[in-house]
């Protein structure tokens, strides 16, 4: 028996499964023998004390989980942090861990009220390192681990949790004697893998699989070279063995119904200081939130992306507001394991309409120089589709050209600062962007937060009530383009080939003959169709009347561009009377400009086609200046490429067949957004039904 080493177990006297606070104990309350745990963990207790010095805890009842002494605290030399349990269930087993820790002599710190921690169970000590790995996600909070780092004088390196099922560190994370580490990789979010990976090298790191996780096999107690679990799979004996540790398997499924194994059992309490420096890197942030916080779901929004971000939160103030009208305010501060990852949260957060708070009497936003021409500096800003304003010199000047995914670039004029949103490609040297994500606030309106999945319509797919729905959207959209043409505002649209196949071709040509559209944005493909259409009556060979396909057909679209090819252009060969109708005739017929940006598909192409993908984006963006809706059918690559430069407040409608198409237009955020899934050339033909019933009833007035 070795002195040294001390540990600390709790009899099962009054154990039970009592309740659920984690995966395992679902379906076991009151289910287990508990003479079988008894019994199990008297061989445990036998076992250990081969090993180590064996302490008692008196066990309490009412007090189920009070055996998995691992949770009472965390230790290091002569201090030890006290558990805050996230779950009222254990909470009350705190006054008895305590209390035990005094009686030893122990220096004890207490956590601040609200902020859990669930000790051994979520912090190991690294044997060779020195260092604390620390567990966040199910059970302890972010912020406790500052803490731990200050009272403990230790490096703390925090590991997201994200599989319930390991929901304390110690159930898929065992750092053992030489340094070497068991653990289950699939447990931990992609940072925390890396962080694993950049702190223990490749031949230290043994990896189980899923069944070895499962059985706890990572639950486990070292003691020099014996480690003892409750179950490990011949792979990883022989891998163990192979390092110079002895295995000693001793079943403990009786504590495996409450989510607990060896290592929860037990609590090391002899656990000497090395060397290491404290540090952490946890970074904090203040982020404030206003608006109709609650009915925008922008809340849960803003907590959702810091979880999911990696991060993790505490609501320090949240006011409500008194009625519907009110504006709520909230403040949220932010942690994050390290610089890179909170960065990234207050990115998003601010893109929801987070203003990044700071102590700092200055809120200013972090400028850096463009050194290189169209290079960013590293950490700028990428920008959203709302309206946003920067703080330089303690003023809020506001973006102008605002669109997504550019850099804020701060230049200075004869008139002042002024802030432009720029692609990269445009930075020029001399030029300062915001970096960061203080000093900077987008403004969302009510109804750009209002969340729109509601309104997202299903049409041709299961439901009995969807044709209804599709046609109540249909009727809004009429609406929306009659009152825009009338007052001689911008409609636009983009259109992929689809439009012609579905035999959308006769509504389209419609609308543009009736003024609704005042710009066309599409690819080769639409306008090759379209004028295989019209000068064979096939489109991709099929013949649009009769819907089979013709002999020879597949060559007619390329005759179709030779034919325009010899005109020099679209217009030309209107002019020449060679194109006599169709989509891109009445284009040209009526005014309406259009784009077609090329692509590495294309054939051909057509002369109009512009395949200067820079200058077809600038052409596109051209042509949405100033638009009041943008129709989107059925072309997933240029909708998106026109929803990326497209500000907030611009309403968008997406049909598309693929329901995929619609959400990821829809997701950019902004509910001016509709997404309608359905067949394209049916809801043009609705769509141009409804409009004419609108003239109809305009014209009874
Ligand atoms: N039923 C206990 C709980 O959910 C099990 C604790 C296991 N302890 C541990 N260190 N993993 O809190």
């Amino acid at each position: 028996m070795k002195e040294s080493v001390r540990i600390l177990m709790c009899a099962p006297q009054h154990y039970d499964v009592d309740y659920v606070i984690n995966p395992w104990m679902e379906g076991n309350i009151h289910r287990l023998s508990r003479d079988l745990a008894q019994e199990q963990w008297n061989q445990l207790h036998k076992i250990l004390k081969d090993h180590a010095t064996v302490e008692l805890v008196a066990p309490q009842p009412g007090w189920p989980d009070m055996v998995f002494t691992a949770n009472a605290g965390l230790i290091l030399d002569h201090t030890v942090v006290l558990s805050r349990f996230f779950h009222a269930e254990r909470q009350g087993e705190e006054p008895y861990f305590q209390q035990w820790f005094a009686d030893q002599g122990y220096t004890v710190h207490t956590l601040p009220k609200g902020l859990p921690f669930e000790g051994a169970g979520d912090a190991l000590i690294d044997r060779v390192g020195g260092y604390l790995w620390a567990g966040y996600g199910f059970r302890s909070e972010l912020d406790s681990h500052t803490y731990l780092a200050k009272w403990l004088d230790v490096e703390v390196l925090s590991l997201r949790l994200i599989d319930r099922r390991f929901y304390h560190l110690d159930t898929c994370f065992c750092p053992l004697n030489n340094g070497d580490l068991l653990y289950y990789p699939p447990a931990f979010d992609t940072y925390s893998n890396h962080l694993i990976e950049r702190r223990i090298p490749t031949e230290k790191r043994i990896p189980v699989n899923e069944v070895d996780a499962v059985n706890f096999a990572c639950n486990a107690v070292n003691v020099d070279q014996t480690i003892i679990m409750n179950s490990a799979s011949d792979g990883l004996q022989k891998t163990l063995a192979a390092r110079g540790f002895k295995v000693i398997e001793t079943p403990l499924t009786e504590f495996l119904k409450a989510g607990g194994a060896a290592k929860c059992l037990t609590l090391r309490v002899t656990e000497p200081r090395q060397d290491s420096p404290q540090a952490s890197s946890i970074q904090s942030r203040m982020v404030h939130l206003e608006g109709h916080l609650l009915d925008s779901g922008i809340v849960n929004r803003a907590l959702d992306t810091i979880v999911s971000g990696g991060g993790s939160f505490q609501v320090l103030h949240f006011d409500l507001g008194a009625q519907r009208q009110d504006i709520s305010t909230a403040d949220v501060k932010v942690s994050a394991p390290d610089g890179d990852v909170i960065e990234d949260i207050m990115g998003q957060l601010v893109d929801l309409g987070a203003v990044v708070t700071s102590e700092d009497i200055s809120p200013d936003a972090h400028l850096e120089a463009v050194v290189q021409a169209g290079v960013a500096p590293d950490d700028f800003y990428v920008t959203a589709i709302y309206p946003t304003e920067v703080s330089v010199n303690g003023q809020w000047i506001k973006v102008q050209g605002q669109r997504m995914d550019g850099a804020i670039a701060i230049t200075q004029t004869p008139d002042g600062l002024v802030a432009h949103c720029k692609l990269l490609r445009d930075l020029q040297i001399g030029e300062s962007v915001v970096v960061g994500s203080e000093g900077i606030r987008t403004k969302r309106t009510t109804t750009t937060l209002k969340k729109k999945s509601t309104e997202e319509f299903s049409f041709m797919g299961a439901g009995v009530s969807s044709e209804r729905r599709v046609e109540l959207v249909v009727e809004q959209i009429a609406w929306d383009l009659r009152r825009i043409r009338d007052q001689g505002g911008k409609v636009v649209v983009t259109a992929g080939p689809v439009v012609i196949h579905t035999g959308g071709s006769e509504h389209l040509r419609h609308l543009i003959r009736e003024g609704y559209v005042h710009g066309l944005l599409g690819g080769n493909a639409i306008a090759v169709h379209d004028i295989e259409q019209a000068l064979m009556g096939t489109s991709l060979g099929m013949d649009m009347k009769r819907g089979v396909s013709v002999h020879g057909g597949h060559r007619h679209h390329l005759k179709a561009i030779n034919t325009i090819r010899r005109c020099g252009s679209i217009a030309n060969a209107v002019e020449q009377s060679i194109l006599q109708s169709g989509v891109m005739y009445e284009c040209v017929k009526n005014n309406v400009p259009f784009s077609l940006a090329g692509s590495i598909r294309d054939d051909g192409p057509l002369p109009d086609t512009q395949m200067d993908l820079l200058q077809a984006q600038a052409d596109y963006a051209r042509l949405i200046e100033g638009a009041d809706l943008i129709l989107m059918l059925s072309t997933m690559l240029h909708s998106i490429g026109v929803g990326n430069m497209t500000p907030a407040g611009v309403k968008m409608v997406c049909v598309d067949i693929n329901p995929a198409v619609v959400t990821k237009l829809s997701d950019r955020g902004s509910l001016e957004s509709i997404g309608v899934v359905t067949d394209v050339g049916l809801f043009l033909s609705l769509l141009v039904n409804q409009l004419n019933k609108l003239t109809g009833e305009y014209a009874r007035v």
